[in-house]
């Protein structure tokens, strides 16, 4: 098979093509990527000799760029390419619609061109908006409550659509929180650890009850190649990691873990605005079909700080860069919660 994957440099998108190369020998990736602030090359610096991979640098919005890249031979397109941090998408939604929108229009259109036989879109449970109980099966209505979530469930009815439209052969993953390994430290798991390494306090949005339902990247990329191998053209498919938490119980876990002081090491924020309370994924419909995580949370979280306390030198520099701007800009003025 060979597989054009666009953001293979972001996180999910590099644990994929690593663990993909390493299961299929006879795979084949070219992996298409813009490297904004969050695509980094050194993601993938182990693969970068293997003579089934290739990088090319471009922007999914970008049509002509698109069309070099998929060229011939392409089997299936995943697209995990995408702006995806929710506090961005709300000092900056323009960002938002371009990519996660615009560019997954240009990439179907591709598809529909070049009669690729498969398009997985990489999407998020955070298209079906708070959860107040119970969970989010596929069926779910989807009502997106940031710009972020807007824009991807913009693009997954669109998916949808031409699925209807034009018999593109479309699928949708569903993932969860993810965490693991070169999570781009702007999100919380890596904010966390990389700021408790520094020995800097962490900001916590208003009371920390908020409930994610986390996810190992590993398992959010068997649940992905599942989906591709497995999932009928024209359907979405949830891949939850079943390990609801609330932020503060992962926090009270780093602490602990880094041996830091809660007192002293945690503040209570004001909270974002138009904070999801919960999200809970339902998916049966995909452990139907053969997958399930396999991870252990506990253990993989633990794995996960481990692996950012031996890596400094994958995180220092990005904590340095342009991070530091967006760390002041977001954090600075933000109010002690009440
Ligand atoms: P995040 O990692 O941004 O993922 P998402 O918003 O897509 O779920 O945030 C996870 C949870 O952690 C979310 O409820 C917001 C909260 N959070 C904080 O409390 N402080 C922070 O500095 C960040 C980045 C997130």
């Amino acid at each position: 098979m060979k597989l054009l994957v666009t953001g293979g440099c972001g996180f999910i998108g590099s644990n994929f093509v690593r663990l993909m190369l390493r299961t299929h020998p006879d795979w084949s990736i070219v992996n298409f990527d813009k490297l904004t602030y969050a695509g980094n090359p050194a993601n993938l610096s182990s693969i970068e000799d293997d003579p089934r991979y290739r990088f090319r640098r471009g922007d999914v919005c970008d049509e002509a760029a698109v069309e070099t890249a998929i060229g011939p031979g392409v089997d299936a397109v995943v697209n995990f390419a995408a702006e995806t941090h929710v506090d961005r998408s709300i000092t900056d939604p323009e960002a938002f619609l371009r990519t996660d929108i615009l560019g997954t229009h240009v990439l179907l259109e591709a598809v529909r061109r070049h009669g690729v036989t498969r398009f997985l879109q990489v999407s998020t449970d955070e298209v079906y908006g708070h959860v107040a109980d119970g969970s989010s099966h596929e069926g779910y209505p989807l009502a997106p409550r940031s710009p972020y979530a807007a824009s991807k469930a913009g693009a997954d009815l669109q998916v949808l659509a031409y699925h209807v439209t034009y018999g593109t052969p479309v699928l949708i993953s569903r993932g969860s929180n993810t965490y693991g390994p070169y999570q781009y430290p702007e999100k919380l798991i890596p904010l966390f650890v990389t700021n408790l390494l520094e020995d800097q306090q962490v900001p916590v949005y208003g009371d920390g009850l908020q409930v994610r339902d986390w996810l190992h990247v590993d398992d959010h990329c068997r649940g992905i190649e599942h989906v591709l191998l497995h999932g009928t053209p024209g359907h979405a498919y949830n891949v939850g990691g079943g390990n609801a938490r609330t932020n503060i119980e992962i926090t009270q876990r780093l602490l602990t873990q880094l041996g830091k002081d809660p007192q002293r090491y945690v503040r209570h924020v004001e909270d974002r605005p138009g904070h999801d309370r919960r999200y809970a994924l339902d998916s049966a419909k995909l452990r139907t079909l053969g997958w399930s995580p396999r991870v252990d949370f506990e253990e993989g979280l633990a794995q996960t700080v481990t692996w950012y306390q031996e890596h400094e030198s994958w995180w220092r520099p990005i904590r340095s860069g342009a991070f530091a701007d967006y760390y002041r800009a977001q954090y600075a003025s933000l109010r002690g919660a009440k």
